[in-house]
């Protein structure tokens, strides 16, 4: 094992994105002399601005480094590997629903970049074991819940099977499937996060608590899929970071380990609970056409992740008002994400399920929970004039 300590150098794929970015942020952040290279292609989901602070501090900017380029390019990735002791690869298409639309990408780099990725270590564990370098780079693969499938009862612990419904699930289980075969067959140095939802400042504004803060900031309707139900388990963005450099520091080769948030609650509630943060009417929600194979439940068992010395540190109620409180702050960042090619996306996604949907009544929609104070009283009125974005 070769786990990276203080002062390593680190490649970090997806690094303009929103998880990896405050990966970024933070272990640059702790001034332990650690480098980083973040190699990112700059998707409609990766942003410079992300790595704005990192880049105005002159001690962290003279560790840090940018490469524009893709994963899945060999040429692009083999030097950066033969420099790194460690990758940390964030790097994917992210949003189901986009996987709904359009697969290919999420293949290109869910399947072809982590295996270019993979050669690459190969390569290097290869040159490691000819005296060429002293020790071969370690891979941590960031993955997700969504792996296990929609979990109806129970928790997911690490040996359950897979069983991805969507598009981006597959590509993520087909990912960290190949890395651990690298280990098993290659003796490659692995390790494997599978985090759950993760929400917090800079997270773009296709996914859901980002979507629906701004647009309640712009009193926009808020498309809710289908009755609203579906249990998400929610985990701050910071919390998510720290746990993916604890697992890279002290995890253990060929071993994965569930993130959760530890905090699970149905779409509804967590919607009511935002609009109560936001001072914004319940009548802004719209019950839609929900997502195909939507997934009902995730729910992961963390004792594998504590047994290794990590708890999170921000509690929801935290993460949310802190998260709200950057959306407010910064929206001259998240007018230029939801600018260009997010319209059309919007206008693909929403524009029919928006139309012809009514402001729902909390009774209509069948809810079990309490949905809290963001529900007014009047709720049952029909709600604003704000209509679909055209
Ligand atoms: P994101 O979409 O915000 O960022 C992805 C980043 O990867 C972007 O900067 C993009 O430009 C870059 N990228 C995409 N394709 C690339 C390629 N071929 N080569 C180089 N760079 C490329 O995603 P995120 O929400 O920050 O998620 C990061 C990782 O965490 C992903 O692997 C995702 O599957 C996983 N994950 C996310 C969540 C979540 O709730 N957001 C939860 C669990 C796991
Ligand atoms: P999302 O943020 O896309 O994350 P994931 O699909 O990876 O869980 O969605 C979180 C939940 O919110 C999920 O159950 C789908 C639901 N959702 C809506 O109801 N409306 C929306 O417009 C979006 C984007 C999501």
């Amino acid at each position: 094992m070769s786990a990276p300590g203080p002062a390593a150098r680190l490649l970090v794929t997806g690094g303009a994105g929103f998880i990896g970015s405050c990966y970024v942020r933070d272990v640059l952040a702790r001034r332990d002399g650690t480098r980083i290279t973040v190699l990112d292609k700059l998707t409609y989901a990766g942003n410079r601005a992300n790595l704005a602070p990192v880049e105005a501090d002159a001690e962290q900017a003279a560790r840090f480094a940018f490469v524009r380029g893709d994963i899945a390019d060999p040429v692009a990735v083999g030097p950066l590997m033969a420099d790194a002791d460690a990758v940390v690869n964030f790097a994917a298409e992210s949003h189901v629903d986009r996987s709904i639309l359009d697969p290919a990408a999420f293949l290109r780099t869910g399947v072809d970049g982590v295996h270019v990725l993979l050669e690459a270590v190969r390569r290097e564990t290869e040159r490691a074991a000819g005296g060429q370098r002293l020790r071969p780079p370690r891979l941590l693969q960031v993955s997700t819940d969504e792996v296990y499938g929609s979990v109806e009862a129970d928790i997911s612990r690490e040996g359950d099977p897979l069983a991805p419904r969507s598009p981006y699930a597959a590509a993520k289980a087909a990912g960290e499937l190949l890395a651990g075969s690298y280990h098993a067959t290659h003796g490659l140095d692995v390790v494997i996060t599978r985090g759950s939802n993760t929400y917090g400042p800079y997270h773009h504004p296709e996914k859901l608590i980002p979507l629906f803060v701004t647009n309640a900031l712009d009193d926009r309707p808020l498309p809710l899929y289908g009755d609203g139900m579906q249990v998400r388990d929610w985990l701050y963005v910071a919390d998510h970071a720290g746990a993916i450099d604890h697992v890279l520091r002290r995890g253990t080769a060929g071993e994965v380990y569930n993130v959760p948030g530890s905090h699970p609650v149905p779409n509804r509630d967590l919607v009511a609970q935002l609009l109560a943060c936001l001072g914004k009417p319940w009548s802004l929600v719209r019950l839609v056409e929900d997502r195909p194979g939507h997934d009902r439940r995730y729910a992961m068992d963390g004792a594998k992740l504590a047994s290794l010395g990590w708890t999170n540190r921000v509690a929801f109620a935290d993460g949310l008002a802190a998260t709200i409180d950057w959306f407010r702050a910064n929206e001259a960042w998240w007018r230029a994400a939801r600018s260009g090619e997010w319209h059309a996306y919007y206008e693909r996604q929403y524009a029919g399920r928006l139309a012809g949907a009514d402001a729902v009544t909390l009774a209509a929609a069948g809810a079990e929970a309490d949905p809290g104070e963001a529900a007014p009283a009047d709720v049952a009125s029909g709600g604003n004039a704000a209509e679909a974005e055209a």
